[in-house]
């Protein structure tokens, strides 16, 4: 099972307190987009201070405009507001979605949270219809539970 051999690197990961925590959430990223093959585009927005908008941190994929992105708005900012993992299947099919690329057919945005409270999410795009199922859920809550530890 790929996601029970990405769980050591994860936490191999995390643990390296002599990089930067920037550096840290770009490789897991990497490591993220490189092995899961469904995974075309994976990145990590913040809330921006008490500001009720997330911030693009780093990614994995093309580059988008959609660096901020206000609580309500797309996937992303249903999350900020909602606090549960969403899962889109089909991007087709959502009314509140801001397309960052015409290859995109599905998505998943699962909340961290530090103390209790949202404060940022993973995203990640895929170019494969309906790929995630409960398995991506937990093994992204692990994900986030770990980022969660160093932020
Ligand atoms: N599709 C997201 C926007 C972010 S991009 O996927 C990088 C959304 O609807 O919130």
């Amino acid at each position: 099972m790929i996601f029970e051999t990405l769980k050591p690197q994860i936490e191999a990961i995390v643990s390296k307190q002599e990089k930067p925590i920037e550096q840290r959430l770009l490789n897991i990223c990497e490591v993220l987009e490189k092995n899961i093959s469904y995974y075309n585009w994976v990145g990590f927005y913040f809330r921006n201070g008490l500001k009720e908008e997330l911030i693009l941190g780093p990614y994995v994929g093309a580059p988008t405009n959609h660096t901020v992105i206000p609580f309500g708005k797309g996937i992303c900012g249903q999350v900020a507001v909602s606090n549960k993992n969403f899962v889109v299947p089909d991007v087709a099919a959502q009314d509140n979605y801001i397309a960052c690329s015409i290859t995109v057919k599905a998505e998943i945005v699962i909340p961290i949270f530090v103390n209790g409270k949202n404060i940022g999410q993973i995203d990640i795009d895929s170019n494969t219809p309906d790929p995630f199922t409960e398995a991506d859920e937990r093994f992204l809550e692990f994900v986030c539970a770990k980022v969660a530890t160093i932020l």
